[in-house]
């Protein structure tokens, strides 16, 4: 998608939106959510931005310049790696990664290619440029296998469950604004001292964090180098917050630190690591004693939307049975508290939390069913690519959500698993 305008809030785009659309244009508002929740955040992420797809991006400048909407030539062309984001949607695999890590990969297919073409030619004239080439082809395997695996997933996103798009990224901010009346009232964190967040993604949760607690210092540790530079990007214009945060890329069973925490926090993370034992296992040794740990996470299992959809129901089971593919685990939360008290914590408790919108304030109902689309779209085109889900079933699930508040009783439920424990 490319941005064609940008809004400082939603409400200024519906002129604009009714425009494109009545003329048959897809828009799509990057942003929204996180405005719409925290409207003085606009400025800092550069407003609301208006998306139309590449197919219609002309057109659609061509309609609001008629309409007054942009001076000539004002439209914001679309920048490379937009173009090549756009271009290669399509492509399986390489619409998994970043548009950066996507020119490295054709980059590399490119050169790949001109050797092979150069070196068949010189087959042609010599056997021994093969028997040459030999020991450069074993020695390129053995470096792409013997890579560190964690540096592999963080740049290529093979593996972890939502990828590392900047998409992704927004949506972390997003989903963590979104949910934090839901989770943090119900932590017992302390109020001052040194904690260690784990798998701190883009910063999303350690920016509620700080602003919550504002005597608190944080690590953050996340194995994506990525997402750790878009966190530093963000906090580089904290002086505020500067002082009191420290991002480190690293994955979180090689992390080392000189000194001990009073405690850890882990927000939506084990469920996408395959062996949460041995996190809970390092992160019981980084504590003080008496030090805490406080984690929320998913059980998916107790999704429950009313009027009923099979097409959202075999979406759900799709997602979360990708989840368990990618080695995560959608059912994590109930296991927390025997995998904690393996690890040595004591005290520890489970509390479920649920949330339960329905036409008693539709507004909210119509919120988290919009969020909930976002989180299923992410993983959207992996599932109809894995044949899960087809393309007719994606879109009435698209349909679906958006309507599901206006219709007769209609709710949302959902149970998510706080677990605390003490060192
Ligand atoms: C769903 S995101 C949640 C991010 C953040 N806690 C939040 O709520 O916004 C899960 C994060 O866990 C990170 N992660 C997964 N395995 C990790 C590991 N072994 N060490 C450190 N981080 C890891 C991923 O890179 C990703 O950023």
């Amino acid at each position: 998608m490319f941005t064609l305008l940008t809004f400082t809030y939603p409400h200024e785009s519906a002129i604009v939106i009714g425009l494109l659309e009545g003329r048959g244009i897809k828009t799509f508002m990057k942003d929204e959510h996180t405005v719409q929740m925290q409207p003085f955040y606009s400025n800092a992420i550069g407003g609301v931005k208006l998306q139309v797809s590449a197919d219609d991006f002309t057109e659609a400048a061509e309609i609001l310049l008629e309409a007054g909407y942009i001076p000539e030539g004002g439209a914001q062309q679309p920048g490379f790696f937009e173009k090549l984001e756009a271009l290669t949607a399509g492509v399986p695999l390489l619409n998994r990664i970043s548009p950066e890590a996507r020119m490295l990969v054709i980059a590399a297919a490119i050169i790949i290619f001109i050797m092979l073409f150069i070196g068949i030619a010189e087959l042609q004239r010599s056997k021994a440029a093969l028997v040459l080439s030999l020991p450069i082809i074993f020695n390129f395997v053995y470096l792409v296998s013997s890579f560190p695996q964690h540096i592999l997933t963080s740049t290529f996103n093979m593996e972890y469950f939502h990828g590392y798009s900047e998409r992704e990224f927004q949506r972390l901010i997003d989903q963590a604004i979104f949910l934090a009346p839901q989770v943090y009232p119900q932590l017992h964190l302390p109020e001052s001292g040194d904690l260690l967040e784990i798998g701190c993604g883009v910063g999303a949760q350690t920016r509620i964090l700080a602003e919550k607690y504002p005597e608190l210092n944080i690590t953050g540790v996340d194995v994506s180098a990525k997402e750790i530079e878009s966190a530093n990007s963000w906090l580089d214009e904290r002086e505020d917050l500067k002082e009191r945060i420290e991002f480190i890329a690293s994955d979180f069973l090689e992390f080392e630190s000189h000194k001990s925490f009073d405690a850890a926090f882990i927000c939506w993370m084990l469920e996408h690591v395959p062996d949460p034992q041995s996190i809970l296992d390092k992160s019981i040794g980084l504590l003080k004693p008496g030090g805490s740990i406080h984690i929320t996470e998913v059980q998916n299992n107790t999704l429950y939307l009313f009027p009923k959809n099979t097409s959202f129901e075999k979406y759900w089971r799709a997602y979360c049975r990708h989840q368990q593919e990618v080695n995560g685990n959608p059912f994590i939360g109930a296991h927390l508290r025997k995998w904690l008290s393996d690890a040595g914590f004591s005290s520890v408790t489970i509390k479920p939390h649920h949330e339960l919108f329905d036409q008693t304030d539709s507004g909210k109902l119509n919120e988290i069913t919009n969020y909930w689309w976002d989180l299923l779209d992410s993983v959207g085109d992996v599932l109809q690519e894995k044949g899960y889900i087809s393309a007719d079933e994606r879109k009435e699930v698209k349909d679906y959500l958006p309507v599901l508040s206006s219709q007769e009783n209609a709710l949302f439920f959902y149970a998510f698993i706080q677990a605390e424990g003490r060192k």
